[in-house]
């Protein structure tokens, strides 16, 4: 790899050169600039052609930058690397859906292969960039736009490709998974929220990730990936962690469980939520920023990885490493003398997943009182509730999004005085026992 720009290479030469650009400099940037300045010998060993970083497009010059990244590569005409005929790849790391999207449709209309972590723009255009791509006859690939540097995406999309897969997902946000252990060890939620926004997990505006939407959109590339369907992130059924008490936590301590935020989608139907979950169950596994993701195949079973999702490291590893596989293709291309897309780019189904994921509800009653009243009014309006083994104060029902809406009906009348209402995690009862197989 060279760090200043050559002479316009001969695009006809098959072995000629690829030109990157690398848009945006930001924490995912700067990280994959690093790695990509210090890989010059590693990538093209791996991936059989050398390459030259041709330009990183930012918004602004004067921003100090890390000093191993030339000066001479930056320019804050990011447009005219896109449009400049002689860069082969674009790796975006603007992220949201504003001007990264434009970037992102004109390279690939322009047939340039795209390497982005951009899991917004995934997860609501996703069917759409894929299409684009497969027409164009180049690679949209991202795999870090979920869980950092878990090999998540690919597997899916390649090592999976021969299977039915009936379930994918589990905890995708490292932040609220931060705060959600801090709470379970005794601080409230805007203790541990404070705690989270000090240590650089937790934007000042934490709304993303307390309100599920950075977990929803996790959620939709993946089930777009397992089931080839068009879920978006606004069809999943989305509950954050907001209301979330430390009496919720007390609870779970008592019951043997833990509360997560799970983000979980099936053939039919999907959800994020906070859950209680049993102690030994993976997706209770995960403390502090951990993501833990488990995909469940007909005949795989149940496969489940662990790791950080989130931070400059491991994303722009996972960066890198789609950088080496679209070079690889480029390589493999050249020397079929084709232009084909990547096998993640098969297009998806227009249907989606309509449905919310049935779970039992747990409800934490408000006085420790009898639990009686509470279970006939359930009872009353045909939901079979039952109290909780050795738990007073605790009923467990049932419900389909029906049953969800009559308990609400019946907490508005105050015929169940409900300090909290929270799914209780219940695996598809196909799934085969789950067992951890890689942990990174
Ligand atoms: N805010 C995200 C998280 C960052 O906490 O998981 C990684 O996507």
């Amino acid at each position: 790899m060279s760090l200043t720009h050559p002479a316009h290479a001969d695009r006809t030469d098959a072995n000629r050169d690829v030109r990157i650009a690398l848009l945006g400099c930001g924490t995912v940037g700067s990280g994959v600039a690093r790695l990509l300045v210090n890989s010059t010998s590693s990538v093209p060993a791996r991936s059989g052609v050398d390459y030259w970083l041709a330009g990183i497009g930012v918004r602004s010059l004067s921003k100090p930058r890390p000093p191993e990244i030339p000066a001479g590569l930056f320019t804050e005409d990011a447009r005219g690397l896109v449009d400049d005929p002689t860069i082969d790849v674009v790796i975006e790391c603007i992220g949201g859906t504003g001007v990264a999207a434009e970037f992102v449709v004109a390279a690939l209309e322009a047939r340039k292969h795209v390497v982005t972590a951009n899991k917004d723009l995934l997860a609501t255009r996703g069917p759409e960039l894929r299409a684009l791509a497969a027409a164009r006859g180049v690679t949209i690939a991202y795999e870090a736009a979920v869980g950092g540097a878990i090999p998540i995406v690919r597997t899916i999309a390649e090592s999976l490709a021969g299977e039915e897969i009936l379930e994918v997902g589990g905890v995708l946000n490292g932040t609220t998974n931060f705060i959600l252990s801090e709470m379970f060890g005794g601080a409230t939620y805007a203790g541990a929220l404070a705690a989270a926004q000090r240590l650089g997990f937790a934007e000042t505006d934490p709304t993303n990730d307390v309100a599920g939407i950075d977990a929803a959109h996790k959620l939709a590339i993946l089930a777009q990936l397992a089931f080839r369907r068009g879920l978006v992130t606004h069809e999943i059924p989305r509950t954050g962690i907001t209301a979330l008490s430390r009496d919720d936590h007390g609870l779970a301590k008592r019951a043997g469980w833990r509360l997560k935020l799970i983000a979980c989608a099936r053939t039919d139907s999907s959800i994020v939520t906070p859950a209680y979950v049993p102690t030994e169950h993976p997706f209770a596994q995960p403390v502090g920023p951990q993501n833990c993701i488990r995909v469940t195949g007909r005949s795989s079973g149940s496969l489940t990885f662990a790791g950080t999702g989130a931070g400059s490291g491991p994303t722009a590893s996972s960066v890198v490493g789609d950088v080496v596989a679209v070079l690889r293709r480029i390589t493999a291309n050249r020397n079929a003398g084709v232009s084909t897309a990547s096998t993640m780019l098969e297009p998806v189904r227009e249907d989606v997943l309509e449905k919310s994921i049935p779970l039992r509800r747990v409800l934490r009653l408000a006085t420790l009182g009898d639990v009686r009243p509470a279970r006939e009014a359930l009872v009353g309006s045909g939901i079979a509730a039952e109290p909780l083994d050795g738990l007073p104060a605790v009923v467990t029902a049932p419900l389909d999004s029906e049953g969800a809406r009559c308990i609400e009906t019946l907490i508005a009348a105050r015929e169940i005085g409900a300090a909290s209402v929270i799914p209780l995690w219940e695996d598809l009862s196909v799934v085969p026992s789950t067992s951890p197989l890689l942990e990174v």
